[in-house]
């Protein structure tokens, strides 16, 4: 799997991971900057919050009640279809290549 992580300053982190990894591993592992994943990927965090390129949008899973509800947690303003939880989110199938930003601030 592939994803590029889109900073402020329009620098992109392209990474390559293998299928399945979730999207906040792959930041975690190769430590980029702005994705902190403190709980680890149990959504009960919010510090792995992204925000999914629009052309994606219509391949993205539906997102479950505890991701919902973390989601209204974030530092960064959520957005009504754009906002995601990284540890939620795995690379596989139609997002198996996948490109997001990293909110300003994640604490
Ligand atoms: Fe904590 Fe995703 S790592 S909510």
């Amino acid at each position: 799997a592939r994803i590029c992580f889109v900073h402020g300053d329009g620098h992109c982190d392209d990474l390559s991971v293998p299928d399945g990894t979730t999207v906040m591993r792959a930041a975690v592992s190769h430590s980029v900057a702005g994705i902190v994943g403190e709980c680890g990927g149990q959504a009960m965090c919010a510090t792995c919050h992204i925000y999914v390129s629009d052309k994606y949008l219509e391949f993205l899973p539906d997102m479950d009640e505890d991701e919902d509800e973390m989601l209204d947690d974030t530092v960064e303003p959520r957005d009504p279809v754009r906002s995601r939880l990284g540890c939620q989110l795995r690379l596989e199938g139609d997002i198996a290549d996948l490109e997001v930003t990293v909110p300003g601030r994640q604490v």
